[in-house]
């Protein structure tokens, strides 16, 4: 324990000493300014956890890491990706999706790290990081272990971050963020693992160079066709569904169960609180719908996103 408690305090130190040179942005009403470190925008927080998974996490060729930048989707893709590897010991009555918040049964990598580390339990091999690809613990690509990547519309991410960071606020008595101040700061990639399309090339690059290793998905499609993805996340993932799941509606049933619907009705999602400051978990359950942003962005914002796309996407083969 000591020596974790020295560990613990030398990145401390370290941390200190690294933070103090960065360059600091817009910390969107919260006390501590952003940190920009490699070329993504971080909360202290997030990239003190950031350091220490690049120093301690150990990846395992078995592993399998859901990636995403924030509000694109990455409480349905781990609840999905769980319901798919545990299919053979829970269905849809006795899945613990039905209790436990997806965020509770997935670990989070730069927050939960520090129960891991040491003595490495993960339950299932699955674990989750909104971390840049670049900025991945150097052993989750070399161990070649598999990476799900999930996007989602510039436009409709945006608008989901503002409300769940001003619901955030709101809870908290502290006073909430301006829409036009932060969409600005956005458009300026100053934001959680920002700017979200450099984010988004990463991964999209690295999943055309390694298609056997990154899936990457978009919140759209999965959306239009949930089934499919689901079918071709098993297979990623080397669990396919074997025709007789396939007969008895096995894919079906685990698109049902966690679908926004389903989930968002949940005594635990709708009343239980997150174990990260107490985030009540019915913020990460607002509407589920593809195209919201029409009732939050003025047209010319929307353009003004739109064009952002298309210069940072250009060339890439990737539209959003
Ligand atoms: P909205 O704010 O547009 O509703 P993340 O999980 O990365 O934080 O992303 C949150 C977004 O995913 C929110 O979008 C949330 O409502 C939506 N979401 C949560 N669970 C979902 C589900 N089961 N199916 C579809 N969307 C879901």
């Amino acid at each position: 324990i000591s020596t974790e408690k020295e560990n613990g305090d030398l990145l401390s130190k370290s941390f200190q000493d690294i933070i103090s040179t960065l360059p600091k942005g817009n910390p969107w009403g919260f006390p501590d300014h952003f940190l920009q470190y490699h070329g993504f925008w971080h909360s202290s927080v997030f990239l003190q956890g950031i350091l220490s998974a690049q120093q301690q996490f150990q990846a395992q060729p078995a592993d399998i890491i859901l990636c995403s930048a924030p509000k694109t989707g990455t409480t349905w893709l781990k609840s999905l990706t769980y319901a798919t590897i545990t299919r053979t010991s829970y269905d849809d009555s006795t899945s613990p999706l039905l209790s436990k918040m997806p965020h509770d049964v997935v670990p989070f990598m730069e927050l939960d790290h520090a129960h891991f580390s040491t003595h490495r339990d993960l339950g299932i091999p699955v674990l989750a990081t909104h971390m840049p690809y670049s900025a991945l613990p150097k052993s989750v690509t070399d161990s070649g272990c598999k990476i799900v990547y999930i996007c989602r519309d510039p436009k409709d991410s945006f608008v989901s971050l503002y409300l769940f960071v001003s619901k955030y606020q709101k809870s908290e008595n502290m006073q909430t963020f301006n829409l036009d101040e932060a969409f600005e700061q956005f458009c300026q990639g100053v934001c959680w693992y920002g700017p979200y399309w450099d984010h988004v090339l990463e991964f999209w690059k690295a999943s055309l160079e390694h298609p056997d290793k990154i899936l990457f998905l978009k919140y759209e499609e999965m959306s239009d066709d949930t089934i499919l993805y689901v079918k071709r996340l098993a297979e990623f993932i080397g669990c396919p569904f074997s025709s007789e799941e396939e007969e008895k509606g096995v894919p079906e049933k685990i698109v049902k169960m966690c679908s926004f619907e389903n989930l968002s009705n949940l005594e635990v999602n709708k009343n239980g609180k997150h174990r990260v400051r107490g985030m009540e978990n019915a913020n990460y359950f607002r509407k589920g719908k593809v195209g919201d942003w029409e009732n939050w962005l003025t047209p010319e914002m929307a353009a003004r996103l739109d064009q952002i796309t298309m210069q940072k996407l250009s060339g890439s083969g990737l539209t959003l």
